[in-house]
């Protein structure tokens, strides 16, 4: 269904009226986030029970219990945040100094700091054009006989190629690690994500599916990688094991556990996902649905396969159709009152600096030069990942996203809508 424009079409950038002129709801406000009573009244359970601890009350516990119940899977561990609970994914598994993990240069840097952290070299393989989520076929051209491990990120709520990815690791003897910091219910074939790889990742973050401020889970099926999770995320203290009560570390571990009053807003947020899933799914129905015909405008791809939550919802700009950039097309529809955000601000994280100077731990080149390798083996120059590049360059990029949270509703959809549809009318390629 089209809506008729009920604006003027003279753009709000040009003086024009704009189409939204009310506070759009975001992830950084009370508009786009269902905080509110039920995550007050465990907090006050906390807060008047005087347990803050995971140690000593009860909460944190019981989010990984019905975390891991949602899931369907054994194991889930509560840790700071996304990147916490990435390290302790990978502070779990059998990977040496030097091992070699294929992952994309299109995430956040929690994505690849507990690569580093964990003395493995961070190997970056292209993303696909459509989704920006890891081409499967850059994923198998990366691999070396370095490779130990493939961490692959759910872009944007939308599952990456996991038969693909499934199939890559089997082949080549890989582990499989799932990112699932923006995609939280994203199913691939009906399988949710996090529970299809040896392990599974999640951010409880402001601007996630939900929300403890800073927050993550890390979840598994294999009962020794998740025992081995549990004492990574604690400082690899065997609690109450000894009878005599006295400090056993087994492991190396660190301390990133979840507060109690994290656990509280969790848990009171866990109960609430689908329903907020089923909003971002039907926004973007929505979305889809009103830009079907909009000049010059590509929704989403999904796979047959896929069953994504929509981040934030993804537009690409067709330059055949329409005589404007991103930059251009992203201001106009500011101007129009859309809070609009490019798909990933910053370069490729390769083409960073930490990465560009290959030092990590003080002036040494560890883990790059480790076990036989050359630092000049590495390979970080431009031009690793065209496709990565493209969307990075704000002259090259032709993509950006909506927003899209439980607070948008059926209306705030078409008001987006009817803003693309006004800037995209404006920018549109006449016939000669
Ligand atoms: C794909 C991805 N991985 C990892 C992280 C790290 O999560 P956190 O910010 O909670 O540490 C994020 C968060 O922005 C993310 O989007």
């Amino acid at each position: 269904m089209v809506r008729a424009a009920r604006h003027e079409s003279r753009l709000a950038a040009d003086g024009g009226t704009p189409v939204r002129t009310r506070p759009f709801p975001t992830i950084n406000d009370a508009l786009g986030r269902q905080v509110g009573d039920e995550e007050l009244a465990l907090l006050e359970e906390v807060i008047r029970s005087g347990k803050l601890n995971r140690n000593t009350g009860t909460k944190v516990a019981a989010l990984e219990r019905e975390w891991a119940a949602a899931f369907g899977v054994d194991h889930a561990v509560a840790s700071t945040s996304g990147t916490a609970a990435i390290h302790t994914a990978l502070g779990a598994l059998p990977l040496d100094p030097g091992d070699e993990v294929i992952t994309t240069p299109i995430t956040d840097w929690g994505t690849v700091g507990p690569i580093l952290a964990q003395g493995c070299v961070p190997v970056f393989a292209d993303v696909d054009p459509r989704t920006y989520s890891l081409n499967p076929e850059e994923v198998e051209r990366r691999v070396t006989g370095r490779t130990r491990a493939i961490v692959a990120v759910h872009l944007l709520g939308q599952p990456c190629d996991m038969d693909a990815m499934r199939d890559i690791a089997r082949r080549h003897g890989l582990l499989l690690v799932e990112d699932c910091a923006q995609a939280m219910l994203a199913t691939w074939r009906g399988a949710p994500v996090g529970t299809m790889g040896d392990l599974g990742c999640f951010s409880l973050q402001q601007s996630k599916v939900i929300s403890t401020g800073d927050g993550g889970m890390t979840i598994t099926q294999d009962a020794a990688l998740g025992a081995r999770a549990a004492l990574f995320a604690d400082k690899g203290w065997a609690r109450g094991v000894r009878q005599s009560g006295r400090r056993e570390h087994r492991t190396f571990g660190l301390n990133y556990r979840m507060t109690e009053l994290q656990g509280a807003v969790g848990l009171a947020q866990l109960a609430k996902a689908a329903s907020f899933v089923a909003r971002r799914r039907r926004v973007a129905a929505r979305l889809t649905e009103h830009l079907a015909d909009a000049p010059g405008i590509i929704t989403p791809y999904v796979a047959p396969e896929a069953d994504p939550v929509y981040w934030f919802y993804l537009l690409t700009l067709d330059p055949a159709r329409l005589a404007v950039d991103q930059p251009t097309f992203m201001r106009a529809l500011r101007a129009e009152g859309i809070p609009v955000n490019g798909v990933h601000n910053g370069d490729a994280l390769y083409l960073q600096e930490m990465f560009q100077r290959k030092q990590v731990f003080g002036t040494s080149h560890y883990p790059f030069d480790y076990a036989g390798r050359s630092v000049e083996d590495v390979d970080y120059r431009p031009g690793l990942c065209p496709v990565a590049e493209a969307l990075t360059d704000p002259a090259r990029s032709r993509s950006f996203l909506l927003p899209c949270n439980e607070g948008v509703t059926d209306e705030d959809a078409a008001e987006m809508a009817e803003a693309v549809r006004k800037v995209a009318g404006h920018y549109a390629r006449r016939p000669a």
